[in-house]
């Protein structure tokens, strides 16, 4: 498997990584065998993924216990990544939190420590407290790099006015969802951000499983791409149903004619932007990951990627910059 590195870091990462979101189970997710869970964290090793993304938030912890019962044995092998809800990001509370991650991934270091979510003004917690709480973390070793997720410029040029060196930004970022194009992913560029790429599969829409906005449920349409009238749906904007499912079968009709699955396709094209160091792939069971690894040796043609990128320009441009897929503009929590 290809490997790349992160951002200006030493750190080499496999093109995919394991998105172990699903692994512990939870909301959303149903239940989850921990065995297969387990197992699928192994058959990822043996298929050369080294970058395990895992979140203290992912179902309490489970997550993370999960991940860290299956590579107990094996630490060696794999780079955890792990992150802090931005709740906790006060100096005590995080350095409370952090050993809590530890101790539930059953090792002394956490490889990438990433920020989730911006650290809101609401939360009166301050970034630059933060960071350097962060970087007394690093310094003792408990954290080999520092990351940031979902960052919007103005929160990244505020994270990198603290001195504190992070390596990465990690994004939602796939075929249907291309906010991060219009600035955030140019300004990662410029300043040697590796960008991690999370929902590459649009949680499985972009895999063909849904035929029509109807049959997506509730938790996977809550996104901008579905009506503000779903169940689950926090925006308050009217969506792009038509739009996504025209882009899907246009992707589909560019699948076919190359003769690859849909899935492929759309992960093979967002591996292929520039300033894309890992694309996260969300696997809970080992058949999944073994078809969906298939799509690390897929190398678009430049034809294929302009053709892609005109079949959702539509939607892109219907859906806007705002990089929030769950928020409107106003609330954007993507600044
Ligand atoms: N930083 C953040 O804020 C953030 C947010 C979201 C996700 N993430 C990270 O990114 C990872 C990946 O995201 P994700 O799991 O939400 O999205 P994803 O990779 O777009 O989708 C994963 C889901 O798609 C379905 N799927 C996968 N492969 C398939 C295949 N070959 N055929 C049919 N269906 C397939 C599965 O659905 P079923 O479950 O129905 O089988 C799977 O759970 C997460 O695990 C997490 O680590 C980060």
């Amino acid at each position: 498997m290809e490997k790349r590195r992160l951002g200006t870091s030493e750190i080499e990462v496999s093109v995919f990584g394991l998105g172990c979101w699903p692994l512990g189970g939870g909301p959303g997710w149903g239940d989850q065998d921990e065995r297969e869970s387990i197992a699928t964290v192994h058959a990822a090793l043996d298929y050369g993924i080294n970058f395990f993304d895992t979140a203290e938030g992912y179902n309490n912890g489970r997550s993370e216990e999960v991940l860290g019962k299956a590579l107990e044995d094996r630490r060696d092998k794999a780079l955890i990544a792990t992150k802090v809800s931005p709740t906790n990001t006060e100096p005590a509370t995080l350095r409370a939190h952090c050993e809590a991650s530890l101790r539930r991934l059953r090792t002394d270091y956490i490889d990438l420590y990433q920020v989730h979510w911006p650290i809101w003004p609401a939360t009166n917690n301050s970034v630059e407290d933060a960071f350097a709480t962060l970087l007394d973390l690093q310094q003792e070793g408990k954290i080999r790099a520092i990351g940031v997720s979902n960052h919007g410029v103005e929160q990244l040029r505020q994270v990198l006015a603290t001195g504190v060196p992070i390596v990465s930004n990690q994004l939602c970022y796939n075929l249907l969802s291309r906010a991060i194009e219009s600035e955030i992913l140019p300004f990662c560029r410029e300043h040697g951000l590796g960008v991690i790429t999370y929902m590459g599969l649009m949680q499985g829409l972009l895999a063909g499983i849904y035929r029509s906005p109807d049959e997506v449920p509730p938790f996977r349409a809550r996104t901008r791409h579905f009506s503000k009238d779903r169940p689950m749906a926090r925006h308050g904007e009217p969506g792009a149903e038509a739009e996504t499912f025209a882009a899907l079968e246009r992707i589909r009709q560019i699948a076919d004619e190359l003769g690859y699955p849909m899935a492929h396709v759309a992960l093979a094209w967002v591996a292929s932007k520039p300033g894309i160091s890992c694309v996260l792939v969300g696997s809970r069971k080992r058949d999944q990951l073994a078809r969906n690894i298939e799509a690390a040796s897929l190398k678009l043609p430049p034809e294929v990627i302009a053709k892609l990128d005109e079949a959702t320009e539509e939607l892109r441009i219907k859906l806007g910059p705002n990089a929030d897929y769950w928020q409107g503009q106003e609330n954007s929590r993507i600044r």
